[in-house]
């Protein structure tokens, strides 16, 4: 029994852009924005409020946001790693943020220079600041099946680091597969572990499509009762402290599968195609999606 809605979450402008070794102007990024929702996407992650030593690809956070023409119903997410961040987020009326935290103890330390047990406590200290703010918080989990510099990772780690975000007040927690190298089998074991602690409505999918597995764990999740996965336009994506991954589940895949099993998103396959088709040519690189290769460009 296939849900009838599945909520999708874009998260091109980030994942996708931050890894990119070519200079993005601002007003692509915004632009790219501004398609995405004109074309149904009702989650989109706009950038994030990060060191721009570490990633400078998004150093034109606010002006981003700034840039924005919101369109009400819309969730636009930043990204935040700490304290400081948010303040950053908050000065340009960011709504809503995302913090990042990992399974893995060595990928924490690459990514954000701390320990898990530092990372839950920067955690804290951002959804404390965020309550009081009334802007909502997302939670992210790394490494969920496996981890670029420790290998396999113990699902029970996954759903420790889970259960923290989701009692201290995240609205949903996104499981990455960071690396990409999940499996339906390695996806079910998470998932099980994962729900023993948090109710499977408010856990997302993040797929990281390194080995082509990205359709068929998403399959599994539909299976095993998660309603939310994250997707990024024309397939772009990675993270700079993840080497080897590759880009996201393309979006136009994910809503070609949905809508071919009858499950509606409210995007318009078209007009996403048409957006992996601006952004790809904006960074000159081929759109990593099987459906933008296979349909005509209107
Ligand atoms: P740090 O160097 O340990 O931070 O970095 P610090 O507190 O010691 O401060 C050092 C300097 O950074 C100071 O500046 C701070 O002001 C500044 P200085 O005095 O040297 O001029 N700083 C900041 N600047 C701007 N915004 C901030 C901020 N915080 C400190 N928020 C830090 C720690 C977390 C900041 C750093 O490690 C960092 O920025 N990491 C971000 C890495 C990142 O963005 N990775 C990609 C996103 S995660 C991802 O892609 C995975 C995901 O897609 C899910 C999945 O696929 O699994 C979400
Ligand atoms: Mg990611």
């Amino acid at each position: 029994n296939w849900p009838n809605f599945v909520k999708v979450v874009e998260v091109g402008p980030r994942d996708g852009l931050q890894n990119e070794p070519k200079n993005v102007p601002t007003n692509v990024k915004v632009d790219l924005i501004n398609r995405l929702v004109d074309a149904g996407v009702r989650d989109v992650e706009t950038t994030s409020f990060v060191s721009a030593k570490w990633v400078p690809q998004m150093g034109d956070n606010k002006e981003v946001m700034r840039s924005l023409q919101k369109v009400p119903d819309v969730n636009y997410v930043a990204l935040v790693p700490n304290v400081k961040g948010l303040e950053s987020a908050e000065a340009v009326q960011t709504e809503t943020i995302a913090l990042f935290l990992a399974a893995s103890e060595s990928f924490s330390k690459k990514n954000t220079n701390c320990s898990i047990d530092e990372s839950m406590e920067r955690a804290s200290a951002v959804l404390e600041r965020a309550r009081k703010a009334g802007i909502r918080v997302r939670g992210y989990v790394s490494c969920v099946c496996g981890c670029p510099y420790e290998g396999k990772i113990d699902p029970q780690k996954v759903a420790q680091i889970s259960k923290f975000l989701y009692d201290e007040g995240c609205y949903e927690i996104s499981l990455g597969d960071t690396i990409g190298v999940g499996t339906p089998g390695t996806i079910a074991a998470v998932l099980a572990e994962v729900t023993k602690l948090v109710p499977a409505e408010k856990i997302a999918l993040h797929c990281h499509n390194t080995y082509g597995q990205a359709l068929p764990n998403i399959l599994i999740g539909l299976q095993m009762g998660v309603r939310v996965f994250d997707s990024s336009v024309g397939g772009l994506g990675g993270c700079p402290y993840a080497q080897g991954a590759s880009g996201n589940v393309a979006t136009e895949d994910l809503v070609y599968m949905l809508h071919g099993m009858g499950i509606q998103t409210g995007i318009d396959l078209n007009k996403i195609v048409n957006t992996a088709h601006f952004i790809c040519s904006a960074i000159g690189k081929d759109p990593q999606s099987n459906v933008t290769r296979a349909l005509p460009r209107v």
